[in-house]
């Protein structure tokens, strides 16, 4: 199958091609860049030279992408997406948006949180938004893949199974992620250039980080009921990796034991989340996840409070190795195709 990579010179578009490079049954056809069209792809992203030898980046036109390709992932900013997914399903393209244009089923939150009224919220309904391990079944045969944020990611990956089996209060859950640089993808702005960051940790986004909206969303779904969180990001001096501290009070006398049975439970079959447990450590470190498309989450009882934790590489199972399961259940394809690596050490 023949993939094209829309916003290629980006850092989500340089991990999706490192993905690809590895996977039995995709390649590559076309990468666009509108500032690089011309240029070889490792003249970018120069881990990949040798890779892709004879492929250049192209401007993006919707010709060149459906006459060569079969599916596209879309790896532009927010906003630009928008009117190039309904274009692409229209040409019979399967699309994996990893913007945040087609994550939320309420087109009302594009207004609250986005500041702007959503044109196509049929295709809000029709997209099935990118995390196999609420999603699997919906995804399969999906063509329109809205994939997740990276701060929701680990934020509903560490609340998934407390929600779901009714063991927290969901009124006023407390999330605190600590985010690397690429977070902010390859061009910053002055607070996110890395000597502002190095050597500091702040939050940001204190009233309304946009992720919020999604990871209710999903919690909510998985609740049956309205759950209401406040996320705070923070930005802290390391280029990759995203921790998701999660808060709140346990329901009746819920007890290590439950907890440890409702992640066991929601996560002992899945392919990219595993549970920590003293292996090496109690919780989760981003340093033992960089470069792999896995989640590792743990938790923590003190009293009455329920404590979730989740670490991800925010480049991997935040963005581009999520979108490629996502696309391989969706596509047929095993799922880890492509996304056997394991994490680096030391990274
Ligand atoms: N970074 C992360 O950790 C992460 C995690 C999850 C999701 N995401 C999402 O993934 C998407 C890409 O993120 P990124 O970190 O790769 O960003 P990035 O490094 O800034 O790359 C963005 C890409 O889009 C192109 N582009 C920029 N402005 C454009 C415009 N106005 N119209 C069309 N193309 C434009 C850029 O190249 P040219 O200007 O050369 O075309 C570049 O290839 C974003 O929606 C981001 O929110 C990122």
């Amino acid at each position: 199958m023949r993939v094209a990579i829309v916003g290629g010179s980006g850092y989500v578009g340089g991990e999706l091609l490192r993905l690809l490079a590895m996977h039995s049954g995709l390649s590559v056809s076309v990468v666009t860049s509108e500032s690089n069209h011309g240029r070889p792809i490792h003249a970018v992203h120069y881990n990949l030279k040798g890779y892709y030898p004879g492929l250049r980046f192209v401007r993006y036109s919707l010709d060149t992408v459906s006459k060569e390709a079969d599916a596209v992932f879309l790896a532009l900013p927010h906003g630009s997406s928008l009117h190039k997914v309904p274009e692409l399903l229209e040409v019979g393209l399967k699309v994996v948006d990893l913007s945040a244009d087609y994550r939320l089923k309420n087109p009302e939150l594009y207004r609250v949180w986005y500041g702007y009224e959503h044109p196509y919220p049929d295709l809000l309904q029709r997209a099935v938004y990118g995390m196999p391990e609420l999603h699997r079944d919906e995804l399969r045969g999906a063509d329109l893949i809205a994939s997740p944020g990276c701060n929701a990611t680990a934020s509903i990956l560490a609340l998934a199974p407390l929600i779901k089996e009714g063991l927290i209060e969901t009124d006023g859950i407390i999330i605190d992620v600590k985010a690397g640089s690429s977070e902010a993808g390859s061009k910053p702005a002055p607070h996110d250039h890395h000597p502002e960051r190095e050597g500091s940790i702040r939050p940001y986004a204190g009233e309304g980080h946009r992720h919020v909206a999604e990871v209710e969303q999903e919690l909510s779904a998985l609740a049956g009921s309205r759950v209401r969180a406040s996320l705070t990001p923070h930005a802290v001096p390391s280029v990759r990796g995203a921790l998701a501290s999660a808060y709140s009070r346990g329901v009746g006398d819920v007890g290590e034991r439950d907890v440890l049975r409702a992640f066991a439970r929601m996560y002992g079959r899945e392919p990219f989340v595993r549970i920590v447990r003293n292996t090496p450590l109690k919780y989760p470190s981003t340093k033992y996840v960089i470069g792999s498309n896995f989640a590792d989450v743990s938790f923590a009882v003190e009293g009455s409070i329920v404590k979730a934790f989740a670490a991800i590489d925010n480049l991997m199972k935040g963005a581009a190795g999520q979108a490629l399961q996502a696309f391989n259940v969706a596509a047929g394809f095993d799922e880890a195709d492509g996304l056997r690596a394991p994490p680096l050490r030391p990274a």
